[in-house]
């Protein structure tokens, strides 16, 4: 491939795979299945090595995914929150083997490659801390580096005691300890997310999804009572002490030697009082770890929570140590996937749902089948080529699965099952809801409703805004919009605020206290951040991450409308398309007349500025409190630049490398700095990582300012 062709390529990509981050990570609500999530990470990462000069620092492929939300405060992780490299195949797992006996040097020695293996749980990590003993802070993985602070729902976990039982050190054989960490994985068992179901569908609420997304839902919950009630469980897989009053220590942190193995570790979490998997097993030849990676695999339907597939540990700690992590995952674990489970039933029918950017999806209507814990009775089929390339028909036998093991589509059709009467669907020439023409834009595979007023995308439209990334609308949901639009009371998202409580309490279902309700929640609509507010507006490929970057740099609704396609294209995270994408929105006449409209019932306010990110931070970032030291040639910052932001971040920079400092920032070219660090065995990172760091670090900041 030649570079042009690389580049495109890269760029396409990389927006994919951020697409993917943000369903799976904000929305729980994954598309692909990881299978086909990793193929374009490796792909990706692929091409970024035969082209390193193209790879971006904030590739996908060297950063995790983020469910950091706005409605929650930010902390920093005591340390990154990391992910683990993914395989599929037993091959991927001998050379994982391999590379662990060389880098160890350990053929003859078995302590290094004697491995633990555990149920990789498919739940929503979560991280607890506890301070003499008592439970004082849960924290989602967030980016990795910061996490969400959902201390209140933690507490709300009846596995996970407040308070410990006395005597909780001797399980650290280490010196004096007084504050740990422990770090696990939060799910919902399958019987209490059928039992939820039930209730939900007797009050007449909606169902959820299913199990994940549910607990993440759940963490992400303000509701404290709502949380307990869902009785979320906890599997907990690592522990570490806290040092935060002896810095020096804390600097070891990660190499901390409390615990000599994997095994002795989970064994102290179970002595604490924590929850752990009682499944734990110990393998040293690639024959015994197959041999449980089947074991499990046969387990695995009979479970009453999800797992998806195995996560294989160099035990010995001194071994993790030596093998160390990259910026995205430790090179000592390595998580083994389950194919995703299979089903075959009947399509019995397709029907079309138009979606709020007027996307037409085709939705296969399944005789009901069990599927991965869950009933299945609709598929995705994506779209019209999707469905003709596979010749998927009316009447067929198919094969489905969960995409993500989470959201069910069809796989494949077993034509040896065919009768001749089965029926092909032609794509629509006008949209099943309005009868308006459909049509593709520009080379896009999706077919759309090309009526911006059709009611199927007014609705989608009015359900994303409400949603809670967008201005979390309490007392709005997806019923009462309806019953809106039925009633012609509303058009789009502007009239909402100007609805009459009084009129609205005398509404089939509603009272006085409902309408008050909706009210307020409109009110703090208003309030919502500036960035939630681009994203409300529903701005086709503008994420919560995309509305972040634009409100960063454009202080109002007013200049966001005067950028050009080449303005946004040249901020950060921003390619062309997005960039035509949102100009064409903002000067389409729906998207214009939605603005104004939203503009004259008080939405946005004049200056909805987030505050610079220059400012000196006093919350806490990565860069709090931290001593820096600056070394070699920065090529993309000046010196001087590189401190000012440090010291705006509350970190300190001094000259000298010595035990007080806690991190080196090497650029090219460095010298007896960075062997002075690495021998103290001072963090270092290079520039591009520097830089990484301060994006994400001035991202906090102007979150919580914000
Ligand atoms: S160990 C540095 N053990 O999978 C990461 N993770 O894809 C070490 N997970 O972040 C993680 N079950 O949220 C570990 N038994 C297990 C796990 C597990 C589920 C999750 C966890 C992790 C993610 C990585």
């Amino acid at each position: 491939m030649d570079r042009d062709s690389a580049a495109k390529k890269m760029g396409r990509l990389k927006a994919e795979i951020s697409r993917h981050n943000e369903l799976y990570y904000q929305k729980a609500e994954p598309v692909i299945t990881d299978v086909e999530y990793d193929a374009l990470e490796r792909e990706l990462s692929a091409l970024e090595n035969q082209f390193p000069d193209l790879a971006v620092t904030d590739s996908p492929t060297r950063e995790v995914g983020s469910d950091r939300d706005a409605n929650f405060p930010s902390v920093a992780h005591s340390r990154p929150m990391l992910s683990l490299q993914n395989s599929y195949e037993l091959a991927e797992v001998e050379a994982f083997d391999q590379r662990v006996r060389k880098e160890l040097r350990s053929a003859a020695d078995e302590e290094g490659s004697v491995y633990s293996l555990e149920p990789k749980m498919d739940g929503v990590a979560l991280a607890v801390r506890y301070k003499d003993g008592r439970l004082f802070l849960g924290l989602t993985r967030g980016d990795g580096r910061h996490g969400d602070d959902v201390t209140a729902n933690a507490r709300t976990f009846r596995e996970i005691p407040l308070d410990l039982e006395p005597g909780w050190q001797d399980v650290f054989p280490g010196p004096e300890v007084r504050m740990f960490e422990a770090r696990g994985e939060a799910f919902l068992t399958f019987s209490r997310f059928q039992a939820l179901n039930l209730e939900r569908e007797a009050a007449g609420q909606d169902s959820l999804a299913n199990p994940r997304n549910a607990t993440a839902g759940t963490l992400k919950t303000l509701d404290v009572d709502e949380v307990r009630r869902r009785e979320l469980s906890v599997f907990f897989y690592q522990l570490f002490p806290l040092y935060p009053e002896d810095p020096d220590k804390q600097q070891t942190a990660d190499g901390n030697l409390e615990f000599s193995d994997h095994f002795s570790e989970m064994k102290a979490l179970e002595t604490l009082g924590l929850p752990v998997n009682p499944f734990l097993k110990k393998a040293s030849q690639i024959s015994g770890i197959e041999a449980i990676l089947k074991e499990l695999e046969t387990q695995r339907p009979h479970l009453d929570y999800q797992i998806d597939g195995v996560v294989i540990k160099v035990a010995d700690r001194k071994s993790q140590l030596k093998l160390g992590a990259t910026a995205k995952a430790p090179r000592w674990g390595l998580a083994f996937k389950f194919a995703a489970e299979e089903a075959v039933t009947l399509l019995r029918d397709i029907t079309l749902q138009v979606g709020r950017t007027g996307v037409i999806t085709p939705v296969a209507e399944l005789e009901p089948v069990e599927l991965a814990g869950t009933t299945v009775s609709r598929a995705t089929l994506h779209n019209w080529a999707e469905m003709e390339r596979k010749d998927i028909r009316i009447g067929d036998r198919v094969v489905v699965v969960k995409g993500g093991d989470i959201i069910p589509k069809v796989l494949r059709v077993l034509k040896e099952h065919r009768n001749g009467k089965e029926r092909l669907l032609a794509a629509p020439g006008v949209c099943p809801v309005c009868g308006h023409t459909t049509g593709q834009q520009d080379n896009e595979v999706a077919l759309r409703c090309l009526n911006p007023l059709c009611p199927a995308v007014v609705a989608g439209r009015l359900r994303h805004f409400a949603s809670r990334n967008a201005c979390d609308i309490d007392g709005l949901g997806d019923r009462s919009i309806e019953l809106f639009l039925e009633l012609g009371l509303i058009r789009g998202p502007a009239d909402l605020f100007g609805l009459d409580p009084a009129v609205l309490s005398e509404l089939p279902g509603w009272g006085e206290k409902s309408a008050q309700r909706l009210v307020l929640g409109l009110e703090q609509a208003r309030r919502r951040p500036w960035s939630a507010k681009i994203f409300a507006l529903g701005i086709s490929q503008v994420g919560v991450s995309t509305a972040l970057t634009l409100a960063r740099h454009y202080p109002d609704i007013d200049r966001l409308r005067e950028a050009t396609a080449g303005d946004l294209a040249d901020l950060p995270d921003i390619g062309p398309i997005v960039g035509e994408t949102v100009v064409a929105f903002l000067s389409s006449s729906a998207g214009g007349t939605m603005i104004d409209d939203l503009k004259a019932a008080g939405f946005f306010l004049d200056e909805e500025l987030l505050p610079p990110p220059e400012l000196a931070y006093q919350g806490e970032t990565w860069f709090g409190g931290k001593v820096f030291v600056l070394t070699g040639t920065l090529e993309r910052m000046k010196r001087t630049e590189a401190k000012e932001a440090i010291e705006n971040l509350g970190g300190k920079v001094t000259g000298s490398v010595s035990k007080r400092t806690d991190v080196l920032v090497a650029g090219a070219k460095s010298g007896s700095k960075l062997v002075k660090a690495e021998q103290l065995g001072i963090e270092v990172v290079d520039e591009e990582q520097f830089e990484l760091l301060l994006a994400e670090a001035q991202k906090t900041v102007a979150e919580n300012d914000g």
